[in-house]
Formats: C-alpha cells, sequence, structure tokens
C-alpha cells in the first residue's frame, strides 16, 4: 500500500533510490535528502511493505507570494497508478493561499498539470549542468 507524508521526518537515504532517471549526473541519495530537507513543502509517497520513497513533490518558496516546484517524480515501476496525481493534489492544497505558484515542465506534461488549475506560460531559465548533482 502506497501511503502520503508531508514531512521528510523518517525518511533516510536509504530509502530514496531509483529517482532522477535519465539524469546524467543525478543527485545523491545523501543530496536527495538534503533538497527535501531545505525545501518549504514536500509530499512523499512511501510503499508500506518495502518502506522506499516511490514518488515524492517539493515546492520552494519565499514564505509571502511565490512557490515554486522544482522537482516531481514518481519511480517507473509505480508510474500510471495516480500516485503523482496524488502528490500534486495534495501540495497544491497546501499553496492554495501564495500569489504565484511556478514550475517549468515539457509541453507533453501540459494537460498533465492542468488538472490541478495551472494554466500554460511562457518562462526562461539556465541550466548548469556541471552543477547537475549538487555535489
Ligand atoms: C509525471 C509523473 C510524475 C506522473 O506520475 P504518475 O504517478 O505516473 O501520474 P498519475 O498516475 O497520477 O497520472 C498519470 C497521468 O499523467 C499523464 N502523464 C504521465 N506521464 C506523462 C508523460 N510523460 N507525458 C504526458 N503525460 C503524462 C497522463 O495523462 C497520465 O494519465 P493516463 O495514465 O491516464 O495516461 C511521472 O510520469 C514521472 O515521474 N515522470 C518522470 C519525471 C518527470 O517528468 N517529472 C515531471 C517534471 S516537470
Amino acid at each position: 500500500m502506497v501511503t502520503y507524508t508531508e514531512s521528510v521526518d523518517g525518511v533516510g537515504e536509504e530509502a530514496l533510490k531509483g529517482f532522477f532517471v535519465g539524469w546524467p549526473s543525478p543527485p545523491s541519495a545523501r543530496t536527495h535528502l538534503k533538497i527535501l530537507e531545505n525545501s518549504a513543502f514536500v509530499v512523499i509517497a512511501r510503499d508500506e511493505d518495502s518502506g522506499d520513497v516511490v514518488g515524492f513533490v517539493n515546492a520552494i518558496s519565499d514564505g509571502v507570494l511565490t512557490a515554486y516546484v522544482p522537482l516531481l517524480e514518481v519511480r517507473p515501476a509505480y508510474q500510471r497508478q495516480g500516485i503523482g496525481s496524488e502528490l500534486m493534489r495534495r501540495l497544491m492544497s497546501r499553496v492554495t493561499d501564495f500569489y504565484m505558484v511556478d514550475l517549468l515542465c515539457d509541453k507533453d506534461l501540459q494537460p498533465f498539470y492542468g488538472r490541478f488549475g495551472m494554466t500554460p506560460a511562457i518562462g526562461m531559465m539556465v541550466r548548469n549542468f556541471e552543477r547537475q548533482s549538487g555535489e
């Protein structure tokens, strides 16, 4: 059974494996945990049988106007079971009071995020690929 928490308390590095699929230089489990700890909001999906984290979403925030959602991922074996949607639903319910809730995504995911009240926008970004692992 998959259960959801909105805290990283009790989540260890050993439970964070199988994420950042396809990233050439992925963050380590230790760095992943630090990302979650430093985030303003997290929602974590765990497989109660194994104890493993199977999906997560995080948001960073100025605490006044803005929340930004940098990462959402469900481990491949657990995708298409509604977990990503539940993570987003729970996160969006935490940020309803902010003026801006933003994220960047590929075009093919716009319909997915549209289900949570988001609308397409034009954005700009920098990616320093030599810093991708966060080390
Ligand atoms: C996007 C992601 C989080 C969705 O998680 P999920 O648990 O599979 O999502 P759900 O089961 O709740 O919803 C599935 C729906 O999302 C949409 N969807 C999922 N992946 C998609 C993709 N790659 N392209 C387009 N739509 C997609 C589909 O509409 C799908 O509905 P369907 O199963 O009826 O076809 C997951 O595919 C993932 O981790 N992808 C890799 C990381 C990623 O791309 N993260 C988003 C960064 S912006």
